[in-house]
């Protein structure tokens, strides 16, 4: 359970796509959230002891072979549940009521009337709601004890509950924004239903985070392997905190940072900085650029900066010594995914966290892996670390070497890292940058003709990229203002020597990623 979190909300996983989002919107009312598989154990829940448990959605049917369910003894034991989607079947379906296959699905958007004003998970909701719908069976006849206290036009039981019981079921999804009161819900399920008051506060987290820290590591050493990015960065402050000296922080610049970086972490974390922790600077970009030279296939740019980055901080952790512990800025949303199946590879992410078991160390230390990203920023806030740096957008591991398409020079690097701060300081200065997940300036390998102060010029094309995105698994292409994109163009070609055409990327993802390799 959460250090800091005397109650806890158990969302149990039974594979469906939103179970991130669920433990979002719990968290979002200030109330501790996991998430596992639905196969945990009886006795495991009970020891959890949560106030509430919600089933997520699942891609199964109740009635398939090898369909995914639960335990009527779960059901009776006195704890609020909230099932979601195929939860809300599953909970019809082992307490007896009955479960159908619709002729046809029931998708996206609907209005769902609200028939039990007094339901508790209704409390405050319009009679009339739009909810977000998706599924194919539907709960044709509701167990003993419930009724239902929802319904659309094709479906009767949009809702049910057995207050006695503290069951709550919804056909529909309360946790996607798609459904317009859904937080309403959410916010009554654990404060109505399950009584919680709220006590998962960010500045509680850290300070217990860091008694916790002090105790595990006692006058151990610890290394940690700093980015610059937001999770390692809060990590490593936690642990200096924590432990003060005993902290080494090990910083690579591979030399494919964004521009003035490497800088901006040795400032805040070096000696100058505020922090009261050891701090090793690696300036490795000539050995990065080396081995780069030639090379253009994007996996292969990706896993040599991957095993670069691991040699050089292989060899600063043995010229330290043996360390007890290793530190990584796993967050949440890692756990989460590492639990799950295993999907197609579409690249390999170089996590600069991620570092090899041959680096001599006795245990790794997680500080952050209960913590979603907006929590970890929070908890970078609590801990005074600047908002540059904590409201940092995310950057990849193998950093611009994968926004340089094609062959990595020095010159390049230049050039990309350039386009990239007039970018960025344009779209801020705008404010355009409200609402977008992530926007860069990349390379293209293109080079065309163009003419500057009367002359013929042949360079290189930047291409713009912005997105929307929530989960970054899917965003879609931002839509900037044209007099933003013009003023950064005219800068770009203007200051950055190398360049005379700008190009503004229009795709989503799919079919594009992010990153361009
Ligand atoms: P893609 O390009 O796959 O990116 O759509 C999705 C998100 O992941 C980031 N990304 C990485 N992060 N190591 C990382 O730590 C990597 O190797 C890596 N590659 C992509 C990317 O910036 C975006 O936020």
């Amino acid at each position: 359970m959460g250090e800091a979190a005397k109650e806890m909300i158990l969302v149990l996983d039974f594979g469906g796509q939103y179970n991130q989002l669920i433990a979002r919107r719990v968290r979002e009312c200030s109330v501790y959230c996991e998430v596992h598989p639905y196969t945990l154990s009886m006795e495991s829940i009970r020891e959890m002891a949560p106030k509430g448990i919600i089933f997520t959605g699942g891609p199964n049917s109740v009635y398939e072979e090898n369909s995914a369910l639960c335990s009527r003894e779960l059901l009776e034991m006195g704890i609020p549940i909230l099932g979601i989607c195929y939860g809300s079947q599953l909970m019809a379906h082992v307490l007896g009521g009955e479960v159908k296959t619709a002729p046809v699905s029931e998708y996206g958007r609907t209005e769902v009337s609200v028939s039990d004003r007094d339901s508790l998970l209704f409390r405050e909701v319009s009679g009339r709601t739009i909810c977000w719908m998706s599924h194919t069976d539907y709960i044709a006849d509701v167990p003993k004890g419930f009724h239902a206290t929802a319904a659309t036009t094709a479906c009767p039981v949009a809702a049910m509950e057995d207050a006695g019981r503290k069951l709550y079921a919804t056909q529909f999804h309360p946790e996607v924004m798609h459904t317009e009161e859904g937080k309403q819900m959410i916010h009554n399920f654990v404060f109505l239903v399950c009584g919680c008051s709220g006590d998962w506060k960010m500045d509680a987290f850290v300070a217990s985070a860091v008694e916790q820290l002090r105790k595990k590591i006692g006058d151990g050493k610890a290394l940690c392997a700093l980015s610059g990015g937001v999770d390692s960065s809060v990590a490593a402050v936690l642990l200096s905190k924590a432990i003060g000296k005993q902290l080494t922080c090990v910083f690579v610049d591979h030399g494919l940072l964004r521009k003035d970086e490497g800088d901006q972490v040795e400032a805040v974390f070096g000696t100058k900085g505020s922090y009261d922790v050891k701090f090793i600077r690696v300036n490795a970009k000539e050995r990065f650029y080396a081995k780069l030279q030639g090379v253009t296939d994007p996996e292969q740019k990706r896993k040599i900066i991957g095993e670069e980055f691991i040699r050089v901080f292989e060899e600063q952790a043995k010229k330290i010594g043996k360390v007890d512990f290793l530190v990584q800025g796993t967050i949440y949303p890692d756990v989460i995914e590492s639990g799950l199946g295993k999907s197609a590879v579409i690249k390999s992410h170089h996590n600069v966290g991620g570092l090899p078991d041959f680096v001599d160390f006795k245990e790794i230390v997680e500080p952050l892996r209960l913590l979603f990203k907006d929590e970890v920023r929070e908890a970078g806030r609590q801990l005074g670390i600047p908002d540059y740096l904590v409201d940092r957008q995310p950057f990849p591991g193998p950093g611009l070497g994968i926004r340089i398409i094609g062959e990595v020079t020095e010159e390049k690097v230049r050039i990309v890292q350039e386009a990239d701060a007039i970018y960025r300081e344009e779209v801020v200065k705008s404010g355009a940058s409200k609402g977008l997940g992530q926007y860069f300036a990349a390379l293209t390998n293109m080079r065309s003709v163009g003419v500057m102060g009367d002359g013929r010029t042949y360079d290189y094309a930047i291409v713009l990229r912005a997105v929307k995105t929530s989960d970054f698994m899917t965003a879609e292409s931002a839509e900037l203002p044209w007099d933003v994109l013009q003023a950064v163009t005219r800068r770009i070609v203007n200051e950055v020597k190398g360049v005379n055409r700008v190009l503004y990327d229009c795709t989503g993802k799919p079919p594009a990623t992010i990153e361009f390799e």
